[in-house]
């Protein structure tokens, strides 16, 4: 691999990392208000950062050689004129010079890997690790909620994806052998821990490599439903939906569409209470049935599920598994499944065969270990 040397000419003023993360529990609630239970992968992106007296950006990522350095004025950083994956940081960068920050010149090299595409947040990564980068860099000194928030700023209004806070909230915070029980309100959070080894279990993470089409367009609707969902029941966000209050809530909804999508919610943000709870009285094994339950709930009732992410969970379920799930946005992407340690060889070989056997390009299996959040390397 190229190093910085040799690409921008001077040694690197320093090294950062920032993980992806899979979502064990609390899907399509952060942009709702609601309650999420991520934890950060062992796959990070790193960057190596040097301050120069020029006043460009430039990006150079390991995983595109072909596209070279991407130079980019850093006094004309508008929203529309970076495009692909150099929008993510170049949008950070942006977005701190937008809330005030003086940045001065900077050279960049990333080097990762977090599997691109396969919803385990890539460019979170991306975009988190960056904002570590440059707060350290320029003194900035922003805590990890607020890098979250520059991040997300910089997805949003800078590349145009109009994602939630979750991604980059794990990213910037998970600590290694915990779950983020992050409340998206208002931020508030709790690192709890989730000690599969000493209860002999394993996460894996099955990326199927598929990812629809349609799925950005789905998105930006489900979010659009959600509120409409909330405005019909006069509430801010369905977060205020109380979980008791669900039947009578959905009677004064019109529309059948809408009530699945808000029951998925109201019962998504329960099941986030009932696994942290348990997570919390040390009973992990007992999960499984609220993920697999959470599975059920994005398939039928939010409709963001697809055939290669429910091959994966009737087949582990079958299998033995103790309960799995799709992860993330959905529409393809990676699902994850817990297991006991020793079924997990025989849980992947079930969900590889069952691909094959429907003609289906292998998935990709790893096992997910609850790691650290972004942080600052040795050199
Ligand atoms: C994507 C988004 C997140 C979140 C999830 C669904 O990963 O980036 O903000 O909405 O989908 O839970």
């Amino acid at each position: 691999m190229v190093r910085h040397e040799e690409l921008y000419g001077a040694e690197p003023d320093g090294l950062w990392a920032a993980p992806g993360r899979v979502n064990l529990i609390g899907e399509h609630t952060d942009y709702n208000d609601g309650l999420v239970l991520p934890l950060a992968l062992p796959h990070t992106t790193r960057a190596a950062v040097s301050r120069r007296a020029h006043r460009r950006l430039r990006l150079y990522s390991a995983q595109m050689p072909a596209a070279g350095p991407v130079d980019l004025d850093l006094d004309a950083l508008t929203v529309g004129a970076v495009t692909g994956w150099a929008a993510y940081p170049a949008g950070v960068a942006w977005a701190l010079r937008e809330d005030g920050h003086d940045l001065g010149g900077l050279d960049i090299l990333f080097d990762s890997d977090v599997p691109v595409g396969a919803g385990l947040s890539s460019s979170a990564a991306l975009e988190v690790v960056t904002a570590l980068a440059l707060s350290d860099l320029f003194g900035l000194g922003l805590a990890p909620d607020a890098l979250a928030r520059v991040a997300q700023r910089a997805e949003n209004d800078f590349a145009g994806v109009p994602s939630g806070i979750l991604d980059q909230m794990a990213s910037a915070c998970c600590t290694a052998g915990h779950v983020l029980r992050l409340d998206t309100r208002d931020l508030g959070m709790r690192q709890v821990p989730f000690a599969m080894a000493r209860e002999g279990l394993r996460l894996l993470v099955v990326d199927t490599g598929v990812r629809h089409a349609h799925a950005e367009g789905a998105y930006a609707g489900r979010r659009a439903e959600c509120e409409t969902g909330a405005a019909a029941l006069g509430v801010p966000a369905l977060r205020d939906v109380p979980y008791e209050g669900l039947d009578e809530a959905l009677t004064r909804l019109p529309d059948e569409t809408l009530r699945r999508r808000v029951r998925h919610v109201v019962t998504e943000n329960h099941r986030v209470e009932r696994v942290s709870a348990l997570l919390d009285a040390g009973r992990a094994r007992e999960i499984g049935p609220l993920l697999t339950a959470g599975h059920a709930s994005l398939r039928d009732d939010f409709e963001v599920s697809c055939p290669e992410l429910d091959l994966v969970v009737t087949t582990a379920t079958s299998a033995g598994a103790l309960g799995a799930r799709m992860t993330g946005g959905g529409f393809g992407g990676s699902a994850i499944v817990l297991v006991d340690a020793d079924a997990t060889e025989a849980t992947g070989k079930a969900v590889l065969d069952a691909f094959t056997g429907v003609g289906h390009h292998p998935p990709r299996v790893f096992e997910a270990i609850p790691s650290s959040g972004a942080q600052r390397l040795p050199m």
